[in-house]
């Protein structure tokens, strides 16, 4: 049988999604076992899972190291990968806001400063709003910007809100909603179709079911 080459992303996210694969007859029970092991094969199953740094694992699909591979959204937004957008999970569903202080006034005589992990995404955001900004691109903590006076206002992921909630900012417009995408190699599908096909045809009543709860 052909080996299945599964890139999923680590941490909690990929544990759910792990666990819907499992569900769907896809398990390799010493993925969660309490080690530091990256590559995890299940021959009777066929398949072979790599945890990958979560915005890594589109790479990993887009240049075939992985057959397919479970991404967020937003990542698939921000870098357009060249890769098959199969299936939304409905899992790790949040939403990319504008935040910044809860009275915050945009004056359109000045740039707008937007702090963000996602400078692709803020770009295309504002020119279609014919907004002139400053993109300041970091690589997390991305609240703090607007405390120390770094930028105006940021455009991030919520989830609870909490995170802004705690440092006294709000959400101010919402960009998109995001979720966890089941994506697959353009020419790997070619080979390997039948798998992912059957796959997917597992996985879909699994998520039918849970929606109708
Ligand atoms: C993400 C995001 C927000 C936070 C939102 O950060 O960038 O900071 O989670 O979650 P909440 O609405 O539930 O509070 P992450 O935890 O990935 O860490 P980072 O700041 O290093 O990007």
């Amino acid at each position: 049988m052909d080996y299945l080459n599964i890139a999923l992303p680590k941490g909690r996210l990929g544990e759910k999604v792990y666990g819907l694969f499992a569900a769907a007859g896809y398990g390799c029970p010493a993925m969660l076992e309490p080690n530091r092991k990256l590559i995890f094969e299940n021959e009777a199953a066929g398949v072979r899972y790599f945890w990958a740094k979560p915005s890594d694992v589109a790479i990993y699909v887009e240049r075939g190291a992985a057959d397919i591979g479970v991404a967020g959204k937003d990542i698939l937004l921000e870098y357009e990968p060249d890769v098959y957008e199969l299936m939304d999970l409905g899992l790790g569903r949040c939403r990319m806001c504008v935040a910044g202080f809860r009275d915050f006034r945009d004056d359109p005589a000045r740039t707008l400063r937007v702090a963000t992990k996602f400078p692709n995404i803020t770009r295309a955001y504002y020119a279609a709003r014919s907004r002139q900004i400053d993109v300041i691109h970091l690589n997390g903590s991305i609240e703090l910007a607007p405390i120390v006076g770094l930028s105006d206002v940021i455009l991030d992921i919520v989830e609870t809100g909490k995170t802004l909630l705690e440092n006294g900012l709000a959400p101010l417009e919402t960009v998109s909603s995001i979720s966890a995408r089941l994506i697959a190699n353009k020419a790997r599908s070619k080979f390997v179709g039948h798998r992912i096909d059957e796959l997917c045809g597992r996985i879909a009543p699994l998520l039918e079911a849970e929606e109708s709860q």
